[in-house]
């Protein structure tokens, strides 16, 4: 760890004191999940040292410590994202300091554009495996061995099995896939999107790729659920970030129902185990 994790941890600890055993970091219009954390500190990310305050509008920067469908967790309303600084290691912070308070278990979410038409906005998209298309890598100048991170496994494959039961159990649609990140700010053209289909996307976006790198060079276990906002540059008219925002709206019931649902299966994976 550099150390400020473990100092933005003691900070969490002096709000609200426990064990927290899940990380949650809420994507764009996602940040209602967050309200609806019981028994909760709220601290703004401007009292932490290095954390990132994020510039984009549907974006809150603000960590919530609390009970979540009956697991204590760490909530990040709000994260950055690469074009926002052009750093790719601004989350390192953040995530340091979920593991420094106890977690074990990361969930990622993100609002993403669809490559298929059958996947389409306000659909849920488990990712299985990520195409890095930025040629970025948070850990570049990280001197210790551990650097050289597996991914060969980077989405937990228990986690990801329960998030495909809790859908068929609730009768919520989810398309799953290969996510790739594209740096922005810009969407992707659609000679972008044809190659990305060729390469085997499914769902392209801007952000939790370098949470997942991060994640599992802290030994996290890793699930990551993307609400698809909008179908990808060429398969509709146009893309706007209002309609992100919107289709992201739309999303975030099935959103909701799937994270909470995995919360809750915890104890039980554990009792299965
Ligand atoms: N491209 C990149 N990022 C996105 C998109 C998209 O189409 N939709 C939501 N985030």
């Amino acid at each position: 760890m550099t150390g400020s994790g473990k100092q933005c941890a003691g900070i969490v600890q002096a709000a609200r004191p426990g064990k927290y055993r899940v990380g949650l970091v809420l994507g764009s219009g996602l940040g209602t999940l967050a309200d609806a954390v019981e028994d909760a500190a709220r601290i703004p990310y401007t009292e932490f040292p290095d954390f990132p305050v994020s510039t984009v509008s549907s974006h809150k920067g603000e960590l919530v410590a609390g009970r979540l469908a009956g697991q204590e967790v760490i909530v990040l309303a709000g994260r950055a994202h690469y074009y926002e600084s052009g750093d790719p290691t601004r989350m390192r912070t953040p995530l340091e300091t979920m593991k420094a308070l106890g977690c074990e278990i990361l969930l990622l979410t993100n609002a993403a554009g669809s490559l298929r038409p059958e996947v389409p906005p306000g659909f849920p998209m488990l990712i299985t495996d990520h195409i890095n298309f930025s040629g970025l890598n948070p850990l570049i100048g990280e001197e210790s061995e551990a650097r050289f991170v597996d991914m060969s496994a980077a989405y937990d494959k228990v986690l990801c099995a329960s998030l495909r039961k809790i859908a068929a159990d609730n009768e919520i649609p989810l398309g799953e896939g290969v996510y790739a990140w594209f740096s922005g700010p810009s969407f992707e053209t659609p000679a972008e999107i044809r190659m990305a289909r060729t390469l085997g996307v499914d769902a392209v976006g801007m952000s939790t790729v370098p949470e997942v790198i991060i994640g599992r060079f802290l030994g996290l276990r890793i699930a990551a659920i993307s609400t698809i906002t909008n179908l990808a540059a060429g398969m509709q008219a146009e893309l706007s970030h209002v309609e992100t925002k919107e289709m992201g709206l739309k999303g975030v019931g099935r959103l909701t129902a799937l994270v909470t649902g995995l919360l809750a299966s915890l104890d039980k994976d554990v009792a299965d185990a």
